[in-house]
């Protein structure tokens, strides 16, 4: 299976890759996870992201291009990925179709979250991230059972350099003008699933599951 999953900031694509990645034992390839590991180990690369990260812009499209590339013919991903967070923007889906192509596959589906600006900033400020396996719990809707402890591993929970409001309405507005488009690009092959990304966590995997075909 491999699915797109499309969604402005805090939409919950994140929390939702994770759980299908653990039921159809697929991985969850994360650019903008991939691109905070490459700040953290303070790469060429990861040094230069930062500064658009953090000011809620996008990275150039050639470098998150060229990671997934790498990322995509790695061996665990011959039964299938989860893309959560990338294409963000018409070229990325043009490289994203070409890549594929070459490597004889073909999109199952994209899965799109739909949810409101408001509940956007709520979530993501009241977003708490493990600093060491990625797990993600919200202060209100998913707390964690020990404050600033991760339930899975033990390791601290941090909020991310791009949670401030501000960075966090440029995110909206860039998703808005880049992303958004996606939407109409994948309906022309059929491939769109609009997921009412407003209900709860389990409401919102089942009918993922539902149009992804596995549930
Ligand atoms: P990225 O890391 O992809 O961030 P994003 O798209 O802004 O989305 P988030 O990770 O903030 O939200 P999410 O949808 O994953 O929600 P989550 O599940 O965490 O990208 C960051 C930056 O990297 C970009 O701004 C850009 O600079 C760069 N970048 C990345 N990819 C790029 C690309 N392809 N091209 C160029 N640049 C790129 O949920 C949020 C919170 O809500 C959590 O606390 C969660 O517990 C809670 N929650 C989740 N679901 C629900 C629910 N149903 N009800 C209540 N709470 C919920
Ligand atoms: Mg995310």
């Amino acid at each position: 299976m491999k699915v797109i999953f499309l969604g402005p900031p805090g939409s919950g694509k994140g929390t939702q890759a994770k759980m299908v990645s653990e039921r159809l034992g697929i991985p969850q390839v994360s650019t903008g996870d991939m691109l905070r590991s490459a700040v953290r180990e303070g790469t060429p690369m990861g040094l230069k992201a930062k500064a658009l990260m953090d000011s809620g812009a996008l990275v150039a499209d050639e470098v998150v291009v060229g990671i997934v590339q790498e990322r995509l013919v790695k061996v665990d991903c011959e039964p299938g990925f989860i893309l959560d967070g990338f294409p963000r923007t018409v070229p990325q889906a043009d490289a994203l179709q070409a890549c594929l192509g070459g490597l004889n596959k073909n999109l199952d589906a994209v899965i799109s979250l739909e949810v409101d600006s408001d509940a956007v900033v709520e979530r993501i400020t009241g977003r708490r991230t493990c600093r060491d396996c990625g797990k993600m719990f919200h202060v209100r809707f998913d707390p964690p059972a020990q404050e600033d402890i991760c339930d899975v591993c033990g390791g601290e929970l941090y909020l991310r350099d791009d949670d401030q409001e501000a960075t966090i309405r440029k995110r909206l507005m860039v998703y808005a003008e880049q992303t958004a488009p996606l939407i109409a690009y994948y309906q022309q092959s059929g491939l769109v699933s609009a997921i009412d990304g407003m209900q709860g966590i389990a409401q919102v995997q089942d009918q993922i599951l539902v149009a992804m075909g596995r549930k």
